[in-house]
């Protein structure tokens, strides 16, 4: 008896973003603020960072709600139902549960349940690796339109004393909806991962340490309760980061991949309409613009000025703004990459909606 041929779904030829949304939390933290906590001034984080604000949510809002809020917009406009969504991805660094996912509950809470949905570990690369898993989910007809959302709640994973990376973040969430289309509307990804360099940005304990602290501490009689509370509450994993490092990683061989995105598109720095880089530091926003030698023309992403650093979000924030400010943009070109912890990175070419 042969064995029957199992059936596949009917494929598109190409797939594009057919909606955007964005929720940007209503707390505005200035450098003065920051300042309260750090040792540092309005003045050198202008100058070193560009940064002049970042937002972050209250207590009650949290990144489910956020990520929400942003994938409600997009869906709508992209004008179709929330039914419609087939697969929900969500990535981010900042929902504090390891499990279940953030994506199952934001899928349930946004009218796209049954939908397959998961979250996605890639820090700052995320959304580009959540645009690269749509695109291919949409192309092989897993799903006709998939939700794909950048959310993060940093401020909930920051310690606001210290000084090598928590006055960059802020709060947020990005969304679109990739569905399908008869042009190619999003280029194959460079992607990557360089997990030698794993130690240059991350949590300061996991939950491993908080395990061994509480054996420890069931173990030894006498320990003080006030001093046993105050070394837990020390554990609570907070972001640090060797910034030099990361920097340097970031300008020399983060411009090498948008390059080459720019050539697996089949495309030059002429064709663009935008730049949407990863938005962590505007002196690497203006390095990476002047190693791929843009053109006049090309209008870049520049959030973080305003929002800071909000990792997973931050691409999709920066695009929604950029077509809010400059509407124009809609059907043209934008170069992506992301990014961050791993480390990671991840860079393509998309049509703006
Ligand atoms: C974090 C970052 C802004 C620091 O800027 P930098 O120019 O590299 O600063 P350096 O660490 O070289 O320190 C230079 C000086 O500034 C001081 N400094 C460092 N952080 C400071 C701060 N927050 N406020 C004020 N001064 C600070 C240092 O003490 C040092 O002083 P010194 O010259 O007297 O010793 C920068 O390295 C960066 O943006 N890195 C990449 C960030 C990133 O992309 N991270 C996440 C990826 S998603």
């Amino acid at each position: 008896m042969s064995t029957p041929t199992l059936k596949q779904n009917p494929t598109h030829a190409g797939s594009t973003i057919v909606g955007i949304g964005a929720y940007r939390p209503s707390v505005i933290v200035t450098n003065e603020d920051v300042c309260q906590w750090i040792d540092s001034s309005d003045e050198w984080i202008q100058q070193r960072t560009g940064i002049i604000t970042r937002h972050r949510a209250p207590r009650e809002v949290s990144v489910v709600d956020m990520a929400v809020d942003a994938g409600a917009e997009a869906i709508k406009n992209a004008g179709i139902e929330p039914s419609q969504i087939g697969a929900v991805l969500v990535s981010t660094v900042s929902h504090p549960y390891a499990t279940p996912s953030a994506a199952a509950l934001i899928a349930d809470k946004i009218g796209a349940n049954p939908a397959p949905a998961y979250d996605i570990s890639a820090a700052c690369a995320g959304y580009c690796y959540g645009v690269a898993q749509a695109d291919a989910l949409v192309r092989s007809g897993v799903a006709d339109y998939v939700l794909v959302i950048g959310a993060e709640k940093l401020s909930d994973v920051i310690d606001n004393h210290e000084r090598t990376i928590s006055f960059l973040l802020g709060d947020g969430a990005g969304a679109v909806v990739i569905g399908p289309s008869d042009e190619p509307g999003i280029s194959p990804a460079v992607w990557g991962s360089d997990g030698s360099k794993w130690d240059t940005i991350g949590m300061t304990s996991s939950l491993l340490d908080v395990r061994d602290f509480s054996e420890q501490a069931m173990k030894s009689d006498g320990v003080e309760l006030a001093a046993a509370s105050e070394a837990h509450a020390a554990l609570w994993p907070t972001l640090r980061q060797d910034g030099q490092t990361v920097f340097r990683w970031a300008v020399w061989e983060m411009a090498k991949m948008a390059k080459k995105a720019l050539e697996v598109a089949g495309i030059t720095a002429d064709d663009l309409g935008a730049f949407v880089p990863h938005q962590a530091n505007m002196r690497i926003i203006d390095e990476l613009a002047k190693q791929l030698k843009l053109p006049e023309h090309v209008i870049i992403g520049r959030d973080i000025a305003d929002a800071g650093n909000t990792s997973a979000a931050s691409i999709p924030l920066a695009t929604h703004r950029l077509l809010a400010e400059n509407p124009e943009l809609s059907g043209k070109l934008s170069l992506q990459i992301g990014f961050g912890a791993g480390l990671v990175f991840g860079a393509q070419v998309v049509r703006l909606p």
